[in-house]
């Protein structure tokens, strides 16, 4: 019989990550400071929303792009925040962020267009644009930089067949953010250059010192910007499988066109529950982020005590540490903590070769437990 898989999907690898959350599953006694997922429980007037929305018999499909009070509530949190004024026909809500990214690729991305993607990365980024047939462009950032596109790297990355660029800010896995003035220095190469950019902005909430400002802010930016965000990280909801993306209307037309024809909508409950969020969530993502800040602010303590250098990440809830001093791939480094300590971190290269050398672990988890991983990589690195 003949092989029937697609020869680009067979050319994809899978996640670098899940090899090892793969592993760590034969492995008894593990913990994990891998994981990209926030420790606390959904806040429960947000679960009762869901809940209730079930109860009173919402168990049906609502509108392709979503609920209007949803879509409503998306538009006036996005003009309180960024002052950003989007049409109803601008915004669509999907499954989680991962949908949204996946739709403006295809949307927009055909064979051949490059598509610039600062690295390390967010895994997902790279498939998605092969899966179109996109050429993907690495920029490997630099730690000396905090992992902050310069102009002169992105200068450096266009070509005239670059077509569009993906931005994460604040980062996963370095946990870099880009302040004002970072921003204000690209903006003019991307409008010079006619980029689209696709900015995914899940991490916004989670920003430590300075509040995040988005791209599409800018001028003659939100018009070349397709916004990415969601639930999952800033209300702990990433079960619940909610996101949301806003566009300017002749592209939202084409990335409604694919949801439509394969999402239908996003989950019914879990917009009521988005909607509770929105409306009454705030003072649960404040009460989360200074509590992500302690345990920011004790692991970055712990590695300067282990000696293990890292820059100061100041958004996500990622620390990405250099441990390419211990003779070690990322991934050997990683293998060897797993097998000899139980400990979980996730390699670098694993967001792309420029992660090579590094390792990003999460603080996404109780301080008991941080302050345990910290002591079986510390036992670990005096071993080696
Ligand atoms: C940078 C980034 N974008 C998007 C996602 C996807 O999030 P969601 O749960 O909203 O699909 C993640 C999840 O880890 C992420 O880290």
């Amino acid at each position: 019989m003949k092989d029937f898989t697609s020869k680009v999907i067979r050319g994809i690898k899978p996640s670098g990550i899940r090899k090892f959350f793969d592993l760590a599953s034969t492995i008894e006694g593990c913990i994990s400071l891998g994981v990209g997922e926030p420790d606390y429980d959904t806040p429960a007037h947000i679960t009762e929303a869901g809940s209730r929305s079930l109860i009173e018999g919402n168990t049906f499909y609502t509108s392709n792009q979503g609920m209007p009070a949803l879509r409503q509530e998306i538009r006036s949190w996005v003009k309180k925040k960024y002052g950003l004024d989007y049409e109803d026909n601008e915004v669509l809500v999907t499954v989680g962020g991962s949908e949204a990214i996946d739709l403006a690729i295809r949307a927009c991305i055909e064979p051949g267009d490059e598509v610039i993607i600062p690295q390390p990365s967010y895994v997902a980024y790279p498939a998605e644009v092969t899966m179109v047939g996109g050429i993907v462009k690495t920029i490997p950032l630099q730690a000396k930089n905090e992992f902050r596109l310069t102009p002169a790297e992105l200068e450096a990355a266009i070509t005239p067949k670059t077509k569009a660029i993906i931005l994460n800010y604040p980062n996963n896995p370095t946990g870099a953010i880009m302040e004002k003035a970072d921003l204000e220095a690209i903006v003019p190469i991307l409008i010079e250059h006619d980029l689209l950019v696709i900015t995914d902005e899940i991490y916004s909430e989670l920003t430590y010192g300075s509040n995040h400002v988005s791209i599409a802010s800018f001028p003659g930016m939100k018009e070349r910007c397709i916004y990415v965000n969601g639930f999952s990280k800033a209300f702990s909801m990433t079960g619940w499988r909610l996101g949301y993306t806003l566009a300017p209307a002749s592209i939202m037309k084409q990335m409604i066109k694919i949801h439509q024809y394969v999402i239908m909508c996003a989950p019914t409950p879990a917009q009521y529950a988005a909607l509770e969020a929105l409306r009454h969530g705030q003072n649960d993502v404040v009460a989360m982020r200074e509590d992500y800040d302690d345990r920011r602010k004790f692991m970055l303590g712990e590695f300067k005590r282990i000696g293990i250098p890292c820059f100061e990440p100041k958004g996500a809830f990622y620390l990405f540490p250099y441990i390419g001093n211990y003779g070690k791939s990322s991934e050997q480094f990683c293998l060897e903590l797993l097998e000899q300590e139980k400990l979980i971190v996730v390699p670098g290269n694993a967001f792309g070769d420029s992660g090579e050398g590094f390792i990003r672990v999460s603080y996404a988890s109780a301080v008991e437990e941080l302050a345990d991983g910290i002591e079986r990589l510390e036992r670990f690195i005096k071993r080696i």
